[in-house]
């Protein structure tokens, strides 16, 4: 008999610490010893489990890097051809200068650009290219910005307890503890907690760093007032979009609201889930790149960049993001329309083409637990999130707020009679880390 994705994970477990490289692809994030975990095929919207049962992704798709669909046929034939001319030489692929001319073509602000394949390294990158460039140490920062240290330095706390109570959840064992007062965090939206670091360590913050947006839109005069007071302590304001590009248009986020930062770092979607990253900014910051090493070996190959191309000029052409903010829209509408029908209380955040709904006043994970099982069963790979794709169309979203429709009732019944935890075929979900937004 073949295997099942639940005992491949056991299998991974003993072989692969916390059996994942991404904490979102941990199965317990979703649904204990019940999610399909891994998958054999998968195209546009459509996966098959190691069973060969077929999946709707309603959830992540690809944790926001499949932003056309799985095996998109342009990207795919682009790559394709890179791979019949050789994909690596001891020489450089003219593609990266093509797409570093083409990402500065979007974003006027910008003349230069570095490359890495992940977008926690890239903005590893952003950080120490603005520490070069102002010869200064600490940064100021909001959101969620990957695994490296700068950022983890974050959560090293008063004590020898490396317990972080900062970023809840991301725990920095590891972490050089001399980094400690090096990366001070604030809220999205609170400006007064960014004045707040600048009066007090102003002079030695080398960068202020956030998401353009993430779950509620930026109040009018948040993102000219974090870059302005960024610019008053002489640190380099740099956009993590590692999440937001291109999803609102064809670029960064921030193009949407007008604010130019002096970086900002993509990676994601921006490939359609081939490993590429890019840090793009004004060539004055960017040059301080020379001041400092950052090489390496895979940054240098020809897939990423070929990917991004084809990826970026597709979505150009077809005006991508227009479909995801539809799709998007529809899906948080529909929440709202189902939830309201089943007399359950939930909220919805977020940007159309990034949506999250959640049970208002649930602080456990039982409710989306129980949401995801239901979902799975009737052919749904679903959750608290949904990642619009260019490759959902009417008919996935209709399909999924009727399964929807029948699956907020017994969940608000389950509320109301207290039998919520009986319904569950396992274990509740974990919690994720929190982030500052
Ligand atoms: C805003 C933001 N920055 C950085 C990262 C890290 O990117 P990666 O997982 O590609 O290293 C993420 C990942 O979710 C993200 O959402």
């Amino acid at each position: 008999m073949s295997q099942t994705g639940p005992d491949l994970y056991q299998k991974a477990r003993r072989c692969i610490p916390g059996g994942t490289q991404l904490l979102t692809k941990r199965p317990e994030m979703h649904l204990p010893d019940y999610w399909p975990s891994y998958y054999s095929r998968a195209k546009g919207v459509e996966v098959w489990d190691l069973d060969d049962k077929k999946y709707i992704d309603m959830s992540y798709n690809a944790v926001g890097a499949s932003i056309l669909g799985v095996k998109d046929p342009d990207v795919d034939a682009a790559v394709h051809a890179a791979i019949d001319a050789g994909s690596v030489s001891t020489l450089n692929c003219p593609e990266e200068v093509e797409l570093a001319e083409l990402l500065c073509e979007l974003h006027p602000w910008a003349q230069m650009v570095r490359y890495a394949r992940c977008g926690g390294e890239a903005m590893a990158i952003a950080v120490r290219i603005a520490r070069a460039y102002t010869r200064r140490d600490r940064v100021a920062f909001c959101g969620y910005h990957g695994w490296h240290d700068w950022y983890l330095a974050a959560n090293l706390g008063e004590t020898d307890a490396l317990d972080g109570h900062l970023l809840a959840g991301l725990k920095p064992a590891g972490v050089p503890r001399s980094l400690r007062g090096t990366a001070f965090p604030f809220h999205y939206n609170h400006l007064e907690e960014l004045r707040t670091i600048g009066q007090q360590h102003g002079a030695e913050i080398a960068a202020v760093i956030m998401e353009p947006i993430r779950g509620t839109p930026p109040q009018p005069g948040f993102l000219e007032g974090a870059k302005e007071l960024a610019h008053r302590m002489g640190a380099v304001f740099i956009f993590d979009e590692v999440s937001a590009g291109f999803r609102l248009c064809c670029g960064g986020a921030h193009l949407t609201f007008g604010v130019e930062p002096d970086m900002a770092v993509f990676a994601k979607a921006m490939s359609n889930g081939y490993p590429m990253a890019a840090v793009i900014g004004r060539s004055d910051v960017m040059n301080a790149a020379q001041s400092t090493f950052i090489s390496s070996t895979s940054w240098s190959e020809r897939i990423g960049p070929v990917a991004a191309l084809a990826t970026i000029r597709k979505h150009r052409k077809l005006h991508v993001h227009e479909h995801l903010i539809r799709i998007g829209t529809m899906v948080q509408e529909g929440w709202k329309r189902a939830a309201a029908e089943a007399g359950l209380q939930i909220e919805v955040d977020g940007i159309p083409p990034m949506s999250h709904f959640h049970v208002k006043e649930d602080n456990t994970t039982m409710t989306k637990t129980f949401f995801t099982q239901e979902m799975l069963e009737r052919g749904f790979l679903a959750g608290g999130a949904f990642y619009a794709t260019f490759a959902h169309s009417e008919q996935h979203v209709k399909a999924y707020l009727q399964a929807c429709r029948e699956v907020f009732p017994s969940l608000a019944s389950a509320l109301q009679s207290g039998t919520l935890s009986s319904l569950l075929k396992g274990p509740s979900a974990h919690a994720g880390f929190q982030r500052l937004t």
